[in-house]
């Protein structure tokens, strides 16, 4: 298998920016994970499925057909041929996302998808148990992290109207979620690094990524 560089980590600490500038720095493909998850939110959302309900979740999330891109200059996102790719970051799917997300069903299906695409390898793979759960033999394995007020700032500076007081606690709920659900939960892999993001910028985080990759 080719190189497989996976990317973990709690929200806004900077995989999604981190992964696309490593993929584009060394000609790999980007497969970003939590778009899938999203998407898969976003169709139960509209499939009106009570989203309090996971039996009804795990008996409908085989029928949308969720197609991932793997560009990182211009990640894709389709259901059923629909382009979900701004759907997919609003808050009503952002608040939803993690209750879909721990339905053992959902994952079961989703990491199979996930590793049908990275396939032979050339890929950074962003998400939450790439290292741990969709691909454990990866050839680096990073744990990106960032102070809970940093990743807040940061997120509040992309979506207009939001305080980083209200962003925080948003992440905050998210992140207890993901890292408490009984199925993979969010945790650091055996071998991984872990980055601190919080004092640096982009640039300093994708070189240091960049370097591990080298070693
Ligand atoms: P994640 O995928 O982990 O949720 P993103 O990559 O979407 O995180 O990053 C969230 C926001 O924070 C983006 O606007 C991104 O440009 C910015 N960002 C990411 N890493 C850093 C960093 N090290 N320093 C400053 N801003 C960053
Ligand atoms: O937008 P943000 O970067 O915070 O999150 P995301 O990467 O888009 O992921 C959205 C949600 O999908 C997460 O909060 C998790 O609940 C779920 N997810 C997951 O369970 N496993 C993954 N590998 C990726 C995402």
């Amino acid at each position: 298998t080719g190189l497989v560089v996976a990317m973990d980590g709690p929200s806004g600490s900077g995989k999604s920016s981190v992964s696309r500038g490593v993929a584009r720095a060394l000609g790999l493909r980007y497969l970003d994970t939590g778009a899938m998850y999203r998407a898969m939110t976003w169709w139960m959302l509209r499939q009106g499925v009570d989203l309090a309900d996971p039996a009804a979740i795990a008996a409908r999330c085989g029928e949308p057909g969720i197609v991932s891109g793997t560009d990182p200059d211009a990640p894709a996102i389709h259901v059923d041929g629909v382009d979900v790719a701004g759907p997919i970051r609003e808050a009503e799917v952002t608040g939803g996302v993690s209750v879909v997300a721990a339905v053992p069903e959902v994952r079961a299906l989703l990491v199979a998808l996930q590793r049908e695409i990275i396939g032979t390898g050339d890929i950074v793979v962003e998400g939450r148990d790439i290292g741990t759960v969709v691909w454990p033999d990866a050839t680096v394995k990073i744990y990106l992290t960032a102070s809970a007020e940093a990743r807040a700032r940061r997120r509040s500076a992309e979506l207009a109207g939001s305080t980083v007081e209200a962003q925080q606690q948003a992440m905050a709920r998210r992140d207890t979620l993901d890292s408490t659900r009984k199925t993979d939960p969010l945790s650091m892999a055996d071998g991984a690094v872990e980055l601190d993001t919080t004092a640096l910028n982009l640039e300093e985080v994708i070189a240091e990524v960049l370097r591990l990759v080298a070693e």
